[in-house]
């Protein structure tokens, strides 16, 4: 296959890229780019998908009442008309509270290695209770909220026949899962490219590609099914004042005022994949996400710095943010006008059909109360 031969050849020069780049240091090459695979491929052993366990997860998802005070829902961050995320710089927070990270699309989280923008969570069984238990996104008590569902005749026998158990917190978060093995990207313009399909990308997405692979070298970071490295990397993003209105939206930008050069620039303060291993060496480093779906999962970064993708590619541009520890893969790339126009353009094919969820009814208590 001509396709598969020449894309071969731009990975290796990323490859060799890479090694120039990098020197000596222990950073693994980069993963082909590879068609999303097939979702059975994924689920675990002990939590197979059935029809009835990823209807009872949707309900759950879409329910307030996982929240203490049944006021926000996995749905209501997660939002399907806004790309499974929010649409904001910052999340949602429980009321009265701060959320100080942006929410990252659950679309395709089924085939992440792991969950957060720092990692802390291996697999979707375990990152629902997270969010329940938060307190400033669900501030839920897990006792709480299985006696509350208990209450509701629906969830009662969905568990029954779902589990054949009572309503259990391992199996709230099992269904949840469940469901969310349901988000994923369908015919994708780039996946069919690397099957074959030639005419799946224009001339201007083919150019970004080799873009993409070679000048400016994305693919160090982002590679494999999900363009992502399952590594973590400081990457210099800035520190947001969250936008209020059109004045603040400038003074954001102030970073990219080429005079202002790096000295009013501070970088986000938010420590990252430290706060998980507790090692320095992790200061301000971020799970490389996955590029798949990024036409709808603006704002950009695991603080939303970035508002549009042009904002992003200014960003690498720039060689990132000027901090101390930031990942040596990261250079000044002087790309012209055109090629970024040509990598923004490959990065729209990597975003499929919509993925439509018509909200469930939410079930009422036996007393016909919500
Ligand atoms: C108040 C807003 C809010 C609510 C409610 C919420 N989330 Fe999230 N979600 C977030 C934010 C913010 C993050 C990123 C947090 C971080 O990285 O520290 C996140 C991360 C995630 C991730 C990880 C995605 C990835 O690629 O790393 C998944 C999956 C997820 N949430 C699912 C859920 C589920 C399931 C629920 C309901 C049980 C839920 N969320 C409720 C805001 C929310
Ligand atoms: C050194 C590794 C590295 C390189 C090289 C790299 N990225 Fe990233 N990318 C990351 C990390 C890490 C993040 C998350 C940073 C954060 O949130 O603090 C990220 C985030 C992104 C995002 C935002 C995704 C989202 O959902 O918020 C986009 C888009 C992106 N990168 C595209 C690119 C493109 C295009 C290139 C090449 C010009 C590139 N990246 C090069 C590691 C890298």
């Amino acid at each position: 296959m001509k396709n598969v031969a020449v894309y071969g050849l731009s990975l290796f020069a990323g490859a060799s890229l890479l090694a120039t780049i990098c020197g000596g240091c222990a950073i693994p090459g980069p993963r082909p780019l590879v068609p999303l695979p097939r979702i059975e491929t994924v689920v675990p052993t002990d939590n197979p998908m059935t029809p009835q366990k990823v209807e009872l997860g949707k309900t759950l998802f879409f329910d307030p009442r996982l929240a203490g005070d049944s006021s926000i829902s996995c749905s209501k961050c997660h939002d399907p008309a806004k790309g499974f995320s929010n649409g904001t710089q910052l999340s949602e927070a429980y009321p009265g509270t701060k959320h100080w990270r942006s929410v990252p699309t659950v679309l395709n989280a089924a085939y992440a290695s792991s969950l957060f923008w720092d990692g802390r969570s291996p697999s979707l069984e375990d990152q629902a209770k997270g969010p329940v238990q938060a307190p400033i996104e669900m501030n839920q008590n897990p006792g709480h909220l299985v006696e509350k569902l208990k209450q509701i005749p629906y969830y009662k026998s969905m568990f029954n026949t779902v589990f054949q158990s009572d309503v259990t917190f391992d199996n709230i978060a099992r269904a949840i899962a469940a469901f969310e093995r349901t988000i994923v990207s369908h015919n994708v313009p780039f996946d069919r490219y690397l099957e074959g399909d030639t005419g799946a990308l224009d001339g201007e997405q083919i150019r970004g590609l080799e873009l993409f692979m070679g000048k400016a070298n994305c693919v160090a970071c982002h590679h494999g099914a999900l363009l992502d490295d399952t590594l973590f990397h400081a990457t210099g993003v800035p520190e947001i004042e969250p936008l209020t209105g059109d004045s603040d939206r400038i003074a954001t930008r102030h970073f990219f005022a080429k005079d202002a050069g790096y000295a009013n620039y501070r970088i986000d303060a938010d420590y990252g994949r430290e706060l998980i291993t507790k090692s320095a060496d992790d200061r301000f480093k971020f799970k490389t996400p996955s590029l798949r779906e990024v036409l709808d999962t603006a704002p950009y970064m695991h603080n939303g710095a970035f508002l549009t993708l042009e904002e992003v590619i200014d960003f690498y541009d720039e060689g990132g943010g000027d901090m101390p520890n930031k990942s040596p893969l990261m250079k000044p790339l002087n790309l012209t006008d055109n090629e970024k126009n040509a990598i923004i353009a490959f990065l729209e094919s990597l975003s499929g059909d919509p993925v439509k969820i018509t909200p469930p009814e939410l079930p009422k208590k036996a007393d016909g109360t919500f």
